[in-house]
């Protein structure tokens, strides 16, 4: 099955058997978010009407075209709330500690701090905790198949219309891990959605002063459609958002780069670096010894 042609077939609605507390993790702002309208009801959809047995589904896109925000904006839909007994968010990344994820999900399905356990007993509780419990869980940024080996046994079937969100830049690994349904992948966003993103993100409002109107067009376009390149491209320009003079000049940089998209992204982290003041390129650094996506306690 694919998404594309995704029968609305009529469902029948299982009575939650216990609610467990649900953790709302990531919180995003909807009208933030340009562009996905398509792709994410049609995820909605598929988790409310899917196979009644658990099913994985695969969101797979390159690194900053948007997979962790379409993610969130799912997990954290009305109708997904109120389908689900419990909900969890975990974070996989490149290098992750089984232990750490399997505690990391338990603490949230049960909001019970970490008693020490070892991971085989925690993988069992967590077992025991989900099942007779519809769940969402979104396992998010998978870089290797082996990560959903360490973590399946935990996920019982039940036939109740459980799910695992699985978010991943390889095409590989969402072919492994997937079920029942075609891996979704991600379209880059149209000139015009990449125009509106700029100008939010610049102006924080869609539009701009007539005298910037082509430049900004220019720009957008030379972003390539990658959600990530917009971000750290209206970062760049928001210094001197009123002057058309450097608008081109930031447009003037991004077209030395001809080679493919992820390292179009990389070369724009770069600019992005480059343009900050001297004194906020330590503290980048040192956001740089935290994992990916993780949550950043101000004391640190
Ligand atoms: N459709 C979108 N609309 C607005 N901002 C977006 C969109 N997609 C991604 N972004 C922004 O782009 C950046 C990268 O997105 P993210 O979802 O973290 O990428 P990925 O998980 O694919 O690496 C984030 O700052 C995010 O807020
Ligand atoms: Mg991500």
């Amino acid at each position: 099955m694919s998404f594309q042609n995704l029968p609305l077939k009529p469902f029948s609605v299982v009575e939650p058997s216990k609610h467990l507390p649900t953790h709302r993790r990531n919180p995003v702002n909807d009208e933030e978010i340009v562009g996905l309208e398509n792709e994410s009801e049609k995820i909605i959809q598929y988790l409310i009407r899917g196979t009644h047995e658990i099913d994985v589904v695969p969101i797979v896109g390159m690194g900053g075209q948007g997979e962790t925000t379409i993610a969130r904006k799912v997990y954290n839909n009305g109708s997904i709330v109120d389908h689900f007994d419990v909900q969890a968010w975990c974070i996989i990344s490149q290098s992750y500690n089984r232990r750490d994820l399997l505690q990391e999900i338990f603490s949230q399905v049960t909001g019970k701090e970490d008693k020490g356990d070892k991971e085989d007993i925690l993988a069992d509780e967590l077992k025991k905790r989900l099942t007779g419990n519809r769940y969402l869980i979104v396992l998010d940024d998978m870089w290797d198949g082996k990560a959903w080996d360490d973590l399946r046994f935990s996920f019982p079937d039940v036939g109740n219309r459980s799910i695992i969100v699985i978010t991943t830049r390889l095409e590989e690994v969402a072919k492994q891990v997937k079920h029942h349904i075609d891996p979704c992948s991600l379209p880059f966003l149209t000139p015009n959605e990449s125009l509106k993103l700029l100008q939010i993100k610049v102006f924080q409002q869609e539009s701009c002063p007539p005298s910037l109107q082509d430049v900004s067009e220019a720009v957008a376009e030379r972003c390539k459609g990658l959600p990530l390149v917009i971000v750290l491209v209206a970062g760049i320009i928001k210094r001197n958002k009123m002057e058309a003079s450097w608008w081109h000049e930031v447009k003037n940089s991004l077209v030395s780069y001809h080679g493919e998209s992820e390292g179009y992204s990389l070369s724009t982290m770069q600019l992005s670096y480059d343009n900050l003041p001297d004194h906020l390129r330590p503290c980048l650094l040192y956001m740089a010894m935290f994992p990916d996506d993780s949550r950043i306690p101000v004391l640190n």
